[in-house]
């Protein structure tokens, strides 16, 4: 279940450094992948050997460091993670993650990250109760940092009260919960399609189109976000990949097709890409060649299988609910009504995609959903937000049947 999520540990310099081997070896149990950075002081409680033999990765120290930057730059070592848990969290880390502090990679991480971050704070009680710890911990926490601790009990330094670090099976079922979903989409598989395709005409040359994948995406993370188990089939795009979803990359629509079988059986079907109707019946093995006699290429096209129409009409697995998109530049509403009913799915988006609506590309999109017995003009929005109104729709519907 949390296959691929990626945990940046970052080890701040306290005693219950000594614990963080065993709690990357159970996150690891766990199957998190998880990558270290060591503050300085954390190295005299654990040794950066411990804990790359148990990460089975490079444990990062140094801000500075040319083969560190060159391997992972402090930049995308912070992005690159999913959920960034800084375990034991001194009160000197929290101080200047609270007060945007960057002089080494722990908080020059911290900082220049937008991924969300878990403490597990551990300190002696006087420094845990002071008033500026606690204003520390309070901003951190206005921000969305999520604290796990600390507990009462013994101290290293003999003192008894606030301060332990977290025992470290709670710390791993902390960071287990924070990625289990919730949402009125829980329990439910979606299948979404992006972008465009790819159909190749020669090893070098292709029939594409303008999709950019914006909205497609949008629909997948939205989904995700009520949570759905997404499974995103694209065709190239330049979009990041949504958080928390399974991705698959093709090029052609018949690669699409295969993807989307494959990623059945589904709840939920959206089939957002714009997908070439056509590809060229004989792709060239080599490069077509400009002889010089001026004889251009016969291309002959043959119909692309239509994926929609396919999964909709699917014997055995076809998805509870399958939704299209109509991409029109004319009578929009009368051609996506015929659409739906030809390609048989249950509601279709229309949209006007005429040169001058931008909507193939842009960051817009106005919709109008036709359903078998209903109708609503959506206003022109942004594609976040008819990401977001689809995702409710949907989680309403499903909330009825
Ligand atoms: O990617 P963006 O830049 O964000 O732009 C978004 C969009 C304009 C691409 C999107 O909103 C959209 O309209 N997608 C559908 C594009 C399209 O190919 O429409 P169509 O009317 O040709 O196809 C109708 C439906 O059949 C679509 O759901 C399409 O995914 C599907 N189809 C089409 C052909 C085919 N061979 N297989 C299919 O599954």
């Amino acid at each position: 279940m949390y296959q691929k999520k990626r945990i940046l540990l970052v080890v701040t310099g306290g005693i219950a450094a000594y614990k963080t081997p065993e709690l990357v070896r159970r996150l690891r149990e766990r199957s998190f992948d998880v990558r270290c950075i060591l503050t300085k002081a954390a190295r005299e409680f654990v040794t950066p050997l411990a804990l790359s033999a148990v990460s089975n990765d490079k444990v990062y120290e140094n801000l500075f460091d040319l083969d560190d930057e060159s391997e992972m730059g402090h930049i995308q070592l912070s992005r690159s993670a999913d959920l960034i848990l800084v375990a034991p969290a001194t009160a000197d880390i929290m101080a200047k993650a609270a007060n945007g502090l960057a002089n080494d990679l722990a908080s020059t991480t911290l900082l220049a990250t937008d991924t969300p971050v878990m403490m597990a704070p551990a300190m002696n009680v006087r420094m845990w109760d002071h008033p500026a710890t606690q204003q520390n911990v309070k901003t951190l926490i206005d921000r969305g940092v999520t604290m796990v601790g600390p507990l009462e009990g013994d101290m290293a330094c003999g003192e008894y009260g606030m301060g332990r670090m977290t025992d470290v099976s709670e710390l791993v079922e902390a960071v287990c919960a924070h990625f289990k979903p919730t949402g009125p989409l829980v329990g439910k598989k979606a299948l979404v399609t992006s972008g465009p395709t790819h159909e190749p005409i020669d090893p070098v040359r292709y029939i594409a189109n303008r999709s950019s994948g914006k909205q497609g995406h949008a629909i997948a993370a939205e989904l995700a976000k009520l949570g759905a188990e997404v499974t995103l089939v694209t065709g190239p795009t330049r979009q990041p990949d949504p958080k928390g979803v399974r991705v698959v990359a093709i090029e052609s629509a018949r690669d699409m097709l295969a993807a989307c079988e494959a990623a059945l059986p589904c709840d939920i079907a959206v089939f957002a890409a714009a997908v070439a109707d056509w590809r060229v019946d004989m792709e060239a093995d080599q490069k077509l060649k400009k002889d010089g006699s001026g004889k251009i290429p016969d291309l002959q096209l043959t119909e692309n299988p239509d994926i929609l129409a396919t999964i909709s009409q699917h014997k055995s697995q076809r998805p509870g609910l399958v939704i299209g998109f109509a991409a029109e530049t004319e009578h929009v509403i009368d051609h996506a009504t015929q659409k739906r009913a030809r390609k048989q799915c249950d509601w279709i988006l229309a949209n006007d995609v005429s040169p001058t609506t931008g909507t193939f590309g842009g960051d817009d999109n106005t919709i109008h959903l036709i359903t078998p017995d209903h109708y609503e003009d959506w206003p022109k929005s942004s594609k976040i937000e008819v990401a977001q109104r689809l995702a409710a729709k949907i989680a309403d519907h499903l909330k009825e049947d």
